[in-house]
C-alpha cells in the first residue's frame, strides 16, 4: 500500500472510531467527551509549541500568551478545587502520580495503597509508578462488603508500617474513602497523605463525593478527562501552605516527568475549568444520580449489582458481577455488549485473580450524562442490558435499538456552547 493510501486508511479508521462511539452507549467510567470550546483550544496552534518551567520563568521565547493562559488556568484550578496550590501541566493522571511520588518519597521508602485486585490503579502497584520510583509497597486490608479499606485494620497497618506516603483512591471507586480516620493514622507516623482522585475529580470539585483536601490529604492528583470533563491530562493539587512542598510538587512534574507539556491540552484544561465553574456542580450531581438510578434499574432487571446495601454507588460507577470468581464472565459480557453497541470494560472484582478473565463489569455514567441522559434514560439503558445479557436477544438486533436511542443524544451539554458531541463525522 502506498504511503498516501495508508494515510487515507488511517483517517477512515479514525472516523470509523468516531462513528462507533456516536452510535453506541459509551459507558467506560474513565472516558468523557470535549465541549466545543475545549475542542477549539485543543485544536489550536498551541499544539506545536513548547514551554518549559513556570509562567514568566521560561526556557523558551514565545511563551507570553501561553503564560497568560497557564496563569489563568492555575488560578481557576485553585478556585475549582478550593486549594492553595495547583499544577496544571501534567499530561496524564499517571504522570501526576509519578511526579507527586517523586516529590513525596525517595527510592526505598515505604508506601501503603489499595491493591489492584481491590480496585487500586496500576500506577499504585509495583508494575507501575510505585515500582518505577523503587518504593516498597504494602496494601491495605479491604472490606469487600463496603468496597473500601477496612478502616481499623488499615489504620493499624499504617501505624505499624510507618510509610512515607499513605496513598488512597481507586479505579473501581464506588464510595468515598474513610479518609479522616486513615489520614489521622498516617499523620501520627509522619506519613504524607496522597489521594488519587483520577476517577472522581469532577465529583470532588462539584461537591458531590468527598473533600479530600479538607479530610486530611496533603496532595491530591487526578486526570483531567474522566469525571472532570476536560482534555487528556492531569492535575497536582494541594491545600498546604508549605512553599517548599509546592516547589517540590512543581519540580516533580517539570523536570520530573515532562519537558514540554502539551500546551494545547493545558489550554483545553483552562477552558474546561471555566466551564466547570459554571456547570460543574450540576454535572457532578446528575452524573451521580444517573449512576445510582442505573444501579437500581440493573438490579431490578435481575443483575447482580455490587454494594446493594449501600445504595449501589455514591460515584459515577456501577459494578456488576456476571459469574463465579475468575470465570471470565465479565470479559464475555463486555464482548457481547459491544456487539450490541454498548461499550463497557471487564473488571476484576474482589476475589478475582486473573485480570484477563474477571467476573465483573465496570460501568460509568459520565458520557451518557454529558449528552443529556437523565434518570429516566438509565431505565432504558438497563433494559437494553437485560435484552442482550439476560434475555438472549441477538446483539445485532439490540444494536439497532441502541443506535436509534442514542440518535436523540448527540449534543454535548454542561458547557458554554452546547454543540455536536461527536463532530466532524
Ligand atoms: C485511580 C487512577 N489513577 C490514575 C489513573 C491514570 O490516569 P491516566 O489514564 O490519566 O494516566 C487511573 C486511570 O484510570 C486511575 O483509575
Amino acid at each position: 500500500m502506498s504511503n498516501r493510501k495508508t494515510a487515507d486508511r488511517l483517517i477512515e479508521a479514525i472516523e470509523a472510531s468516531g462513528r462507533h462511539y456516536r452510535d453506541s452507549l459509551p459507558m467506560i467510567a474513565s472516558e468523557n467527551i470535549l465541549s466545543p470550546l475545549v475542542r477549539r483550544a485543543c485544536d489550536s496552534d498551541l499544539h506545536g509549541r513548547y514551554a518549559e518551567g513556570l509562567p514568566r520563568r521560561r526556557y523558551y521565547q514565545g511563551c507570553d500568551d501561553f503564560d497568560t493562559i497557564e496563569e489563568i488556568g492555575i488560578e481557576s484550578a485553585k478556585r475549582v478545587f478550593n486549594c492553595r496550590f495547583a499544577n496544571i501541566q501534567s499530561t496524564s493522571g499517571t504522570n501526576s502520580n509519578i511526579g507527586a511520588l517523586k516529590s513525596l518519597a525517595k527510592p526505598g521508602d515505604k508506601i501503603t495503597a489499595v491493591s489492584t485486585a481491590d480496585g487500586g490503579h496500576i500506577s499504585h502497584a509495583r508494575m507501575g509508578a510505585v515500582g518505577l520510583r523503587g518504593l516498597d509497597l504494602v496494601t491495605y486490608p479491604w472490606d469487600e462488603e463496603r468496597m473500601e479499606p477496612d478502616i481499623d485494620a488499615a489504620a493499624d497497618l499504617i501505624r505499624n508500617e510507618e510509610p512515607s506516603v499513605a496513598l488512597f483512591g481507586q479505579s473501581v471507586f464506588l464510595f468515598p474513602t474513610p479518609l479522616e480516620e486513615l489520614s489521622q493514622a498516617a499523620h501520627e507516623v509522619g506519613a504524607k497523605v496522597m489521594y488519587d482522585a483520577a476517577h472522581v475529580l469532577g465529583l470532588v470539585a462539584g461537591g458531590k463525593f468527598q473533600d479530600p483536601l479538607r479530610e486530611g490529604a496533603d496532595v491530591m492528583t487526578g486526570s483531567s478527562h474522566k469525571t472532570f470533563p476536560g482534555p487528556q491530562g492531569g492535575f497536582v493539587l494541594s491545600d498546604s501552605d508549605d512553599e517548599k512542598l509546592h516547589r517540590r510538587l512543581n519540580s516533580g512534574i517539570f523536570p520530573g516527568v515532562c519537558s514540554s507539556y502539551h500546551l494545547h491540552h493545558v489550554a483545553g484544561k483552562t477552558v474546561a475549568l471555566s466551564e466547570f465553574e459554571e456547570f460543574g456542580s450540576s454535572y457532578a450531581h446528575d452524573t451521580v444520580e444517573n449512576a445510582r438510578s442505573l444501579g437500581e434499574a440493573l438490579s431490578s432487571e435481575g443483575f447482580d449489582v455490587l454494594a446493594e446495601e449501600r445504595g449501589f454507588t455514591a460515584s459515577h460507577q456501577v459494578v456488576t458481577r456476571h459469574g463465579g470468581i475468575d470465570s471470565g464472565a465479565g470479559r464475555d459480557a463486555a464482548a457481547t455488549l459491544e456487539e450490541a453497541g454498548i461499550i463497557t470494560n471487564m473488571n476484576m472484582l474482589p476475589g478475582d485473580t486473573k485480570a484477563l478473565s474477571p467476573s465483573g463489569l465496570r460501568l460509568g455514567t459520565p458520557e451518557l450524562t454529558r449528552v443529556g441522559m437523565g434518570t429516566d434514560e438509565m431505565q432504558d439503558v438497563a433494559r437494553l442490558f437485560a435484552r442482550v445479557l439476560l434475555e438472549g436477544e441477538e446483539p445485532s438486533s439490540v444494536k439497532n435499538s441502541v443506535r436509534e436511542f442514542k440518535s436523540q443524544f448527540q449534543t454535548v451539554q454542561y458547557c458554554f456552547e452546547p454543540g455536536p458531541a461527536y463532530p466532524g463525522l
